[in-house]
């Protein structure tokens, strides 16, 4: 027996181990999880690539006319290609002045995350021109920019290569990117030509600031001065006759310490005076005294309003706010609520009237850290802002509704509107409107999510969300809603909640992406159903991201029926992207239930004959680990033993000498009845899909003996002993003991190359191995086609024994399936990628148009206030 069928032996056992200490299933898992290096091997990915010196990357802003969206990060906007991030991009270096910059630091602020200009807007100005503001090193400045910059050169940004494990570990991108050729894509700003800020852009990074242009005046949430103790939402006048307005100052009823988190146009009716703009924030409770806490809520302005005459000169005449709930009954009847708003996604239906509200929340208390997502109509907020005013006396009094008569016009009417075609301004309410106003700014009731409770929840999970984007998705089954996630440790989630009978839901996490190498909260994310793509903005970058990868769900019918992924079907051959504009008789797809059983008759015999049988070889009295694992969570893996070469067979459960874990099945002291075919299923909503057969072969000690005698030559899978002891002070557990001794005995006997080193610490990251193995499981298919090294053709083959093979210095079995292994992700980079996905929409070309029944045309190309969004400004 070969030294290095041992060390792999160990190494896989070890690492199996390894990865079982450290599973940690989370509540809600997802079906498939993507590493960043997986992701990248899909070719479903892409980062923008030029390493600038710059960070916080935040606004996101798409431009369907010029097929760009715009980014805005420290001291840079850029403007990307929708198509490929790395296409032509246009890079505008736009710091803040020396003076400001200077003063910043003088007056006691960090240099690198406070005196930079942080770009926090970027609004469609006109047909040309893009109006950006920043926080200019505390002294916040805005500017117009030219929207599709200078004359569109054909040239693509040199790109670095970047893509499969191979190159990444090979060369990191900053070291591979000529900064020179860089130069010619940055336009630098003249400064001089920007104007100020103030109560467009807050002075402190740190704080948030929402904003949206509309009719030429920007509408801004946000911290007016250097201190960051005025809060507003503040309209600068624009091209019309308004007037400067803003929110009661230093008034905390109207705003206390809030956190912008987003702004929307929704219209009330046909009729435009009737427009109100909703934001929606978080703030500090000022009802509950001593212990303040953090409410959400959403607030309405009219569009026309012009502040009152007598008094709220100058002041929003029409500001109402009403607290947004989140929460979950407790058994105990005290609810849970989730408070801190995080990120809003309003998403167009037919009705532009009645858009549907999607907010991400946490919460992070003592004892419990989760985030919900929960949906709101804009009847239920209607009929909230058209209920009782909160109303209370004094300061010692309790928050009571307001039962006493309501001036007329009812307060937070819009002037002109549908009620009051008669007057054409705020100016013209009567003063108890307007004194009515000023001291009822508050609702009584609560908006509460449709049916009463969360969309979703995650709770007992070691993150939270950040952001949310929906997009409406027409399947063969039905028509969902697919919900993106972003995370605070950089992930994409992908997730579907189906109804089930008597409003109970079943929320199907599809996926789980890492979208960033390093792992950094997701700060925003735009979506575009058009192009399938999702682009998605953290503190450190910025990439895109296709919406579905089918082809990594499986090679079998049955894989792509249990992904219940809605834009995914079984073409008869594949995995592929669904589209309801291509109805095909023959794609199976079964969203709702996911029963392969029903959707794959005919379709799976083949995936279980391809299964291949593999052949391990153990030493009596050793140890030997099978290695299996079920490719979804939610699978159940079984593992049973011919001892023959008949049919007879015994199920292998765990006893004194037989552990079964997660990952695989470890043997102790093997025995000679031990020998015979071990055959891996799992078994995921009645569908029985093999996944390993392994014959086990049993050598006795005398023949090993004679056996490591002969073996002078170089053992090809060897760590060294040091490495080897750095993965074993990870492990603590009793049984690997034995193991260790059993392992260590062979490190001794003879130091070998250091082949393996790098492989073995590329796996000690523990997720990474339990994802690998996933893949795994479907090597011995991918070895069967490749046809020539399959083991079992070799041991069928039979001309020379095991023994034999072994003296003739053969591979072991365990390194061919190692090779079997890197051979798959070479041919990922090779470009397997397009051969794997052959319906993905190509990046050479656009994916026909496909939205379901919830989109409408934007009124504006360049996504502006009605347009599709979801971010955070935290
Ligand atoms: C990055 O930018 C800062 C100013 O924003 C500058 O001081 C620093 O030298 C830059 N670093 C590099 C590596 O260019
Ligand atoms: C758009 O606005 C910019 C800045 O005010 C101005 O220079 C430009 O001429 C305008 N373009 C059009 C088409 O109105």
């Amino acid at each position: 027996m070969a030294p290095s069928g041992h060390y792999a032996a160990c190494a896989i056992l070890l690492l199996g181990i390894l990865a079982r200490a450290s599973t940690n299933e989370p509540q809600a898992s997802p079906r498939v999880y993507l590493t960043f290096q997986e992701l990248d091997s899909t070719g479903t990915s892409r980062h923008f690539l030029p390493w600038l010196n710059t960070s916080d990357f935040r606004i996101l802003r798409m431009d369907k006319d010029y097929d760009r969206v715009y980014v805005g990060a420290r001291d840079y906007i850029l403007s990307l290609h929708l198509h490929d991030l790395n296409r032509d991009p246009l890079i505008i270096h736009w710091p803040a002045t020396q003076q400001s910059r200077t003063e910043c630091v003088l007056s006691g602020k960090d240099f690198y995350s406070e005196c930079g200009n942080f770009i926090r807007v970027i609004e469609p100005w006109n047909r040309t021109h893009l109006y950006a503001c920043g926080t200019g090193a505390y002294n916040p400045i805005c500017t117009h920019i030219s929207r599709a910059g200078r004359q569109q050169s054909a040239q693509q940004l040199p790109v670095p290569q970047m893509r499969g494990r191979r190159s990444s570990r090979a060369a990191k991108p900053r070291e591979a990117f000529d900064q020179s050729q860089l130069q010619e894509y940055i336009l630098h700003l003249e400064p001089g030509q920007g104007h100020s800020g103030k109560g467009k852009c807050s002075y402190d990074p740190k704080l948030s600031s929402v904003s949206t242009l509309i009719n030429g005046e920007l509408y801004a949430g946000v911290y007016v001065d250097f201190m960051g103790t005025d809060a507003a939402i503040f309209r600068t006048p624009g091209t019309h006759t308004h007037t400067t307005m803003r929110t009661d100052q230093y008034n905390s009823r109207w705003l206390n310490e809030p956190t912008f988190v987003h702004v929307h146009l929704i219209r009330d009716s046909a009729e435009r005076n009737d427009d109100k703009l909703y934001f929606f924030f978080r703030e500090k409770d000022s009802d509950t005294g001593h212990s303040p806490t953090t409410q959400a809520r959403i607030a309405r302005i009219c569009l026309n309003d012009d502040g009152g005459h007598c008094c709220l000169v100058n002041k929003w005449s029409t500001f109402l706010k009403a607290r947004l709930l989140c929460s979950v009954p407790g058994a105990d009847g005290i609810d849970t609520h989730f408070d801190e708003l995080q990120a809003v996604y309003i998403q167009p239906t037919q009705d532009t009237k009645n858009p549907v509200i999607y907010a991400v929340f946490t919460m992070s208390g003592s004892v419990f850290k989760g985030s919900a997502v929960c949906v709101y109509s804009m009847m239920d907020v209607r009929m909230v802002f058209n209920g009782p005013f909160a109303h209370k006396d004094g300061p010692g009094h309790q928050r009571a509704p307001y039962t006493g008569k309501i001036p007329y016009p009812r307060p937070g009417t819009c002037p002109g509107g549908t009620f009051t075609p008669s007057m054409r301004s705020t100016k013209d309410y009567p003063d108890d409107v307007i004194s009515f106003m000023r001291g009822h700014t508050s609702m009584w009731g609560s908006v509460r999510p449709v049916h009463q409770r969360p969309l979703l929840l995650r709770t007992g999970v070691d993150y939270q969300l950040t952001t949310i984007a929906v997009e409406t998705v027409a399947a063969a089954d039905g028509t969902y809603q697919v919900l993106y996630l972003g995370t605070d440790k950089g992930t994409v989630q992908k997730v579907i909640v189906l109804p089930r009978d008597d409003l109970q839901t079943e929320e199907l996490l599809l996926e789980e992406v890492e979208v960033f190498r390093v792992p950094a909260p997701v700060t925003s994310m735009r979506i575009s159903s058009k192009r399938q793509q999702l682009y998605v903005a953290s503190a450190v970058g910025v990439a895109q991201l296709a919406l579905q990868r089918c082809g990594a769900y499986g090679e079998a019918c049955a894989d792509c029926c249990l992904a219940r992924d809605p834009h995914c079907a079984w073409d008869g051959h594949t995995c592929s992207r669904y589209s309801a504009a291509h109805k095909r008789r023959s794609r199976r797809q079964d969203v709702k239930y996911g029963n392969p059983i029903r959707q794959c008759r005919g379709q799976n015999s083949h995936s279980n004959r391809k299964t291949v049988e593999v052949l391990q070889y153990g030493v009596e009295g050793s140890n030997t680990f099978l290695e299996c694992q079920a490719r979804s969570p939610h699978a159940s893996i079984r593992w049973h033993l011919h001892p023959d070469s008949s049919d007879r067979r015994r199920e292998v459960r765990s006893d004194g000498r037989v552990l079964r874990t997660d990952e695989g099945l470890l043997l102790r002291s093997l025995q000679p009845s031990d020998a015979g075919l071990y055959v891996c299923s799992s078994t995921e909503k009645g569908f029985k899909h093999m996944l390993l057969r392994v014959r086990l072969l049993v050598l006795n000690s005398q023949a090993l003996g004679a056996a490591l005698v002969d073996s002078g030559r170089p053992a090809p899978w060897s760590p060294s002993a040091g490495q080897y002891k750095e993965l074993l002070s990870i492990l603590s557990q009793p049984e690997m003991g034995l193991i260790n001794q059993y392992c260590q005995d062979y490190w001794q006997e003879g130091e070998g190359p250091r082949g393996g080193a790098k492989e073995l610490r590329e796996q000690k990251k523990p997720r990474n191995r339990r994802h690998h193995e996933e893949e795994e499981g479907e090597s011995p298919h991918r070895q069967h086609h490749q046809g020539e090294e399959s083991p079992h053709r070799q041991h069928h083959q039979g001309e020379e024994s095991p023994h034999r093979q072994h003296h003739q210095g053969e591979e072991s079995p365990h390194r061919q399936r190692h090779q079997g292994e890197e051979s798959h992700h070479r041919r990922h980079l090779q470009g397997e990628g397009s051969h794997h996905y052959p319906h993905q929409p190509g990046w050479g070309s656009d994916p026909p148009h496909q939205r379901g029944r919830g989109s409408h045309p934007p009124h504006h190309s360049l996504e502006s206030h009605d347009g599709q969004q979801a971010e955070t400004e935290t």
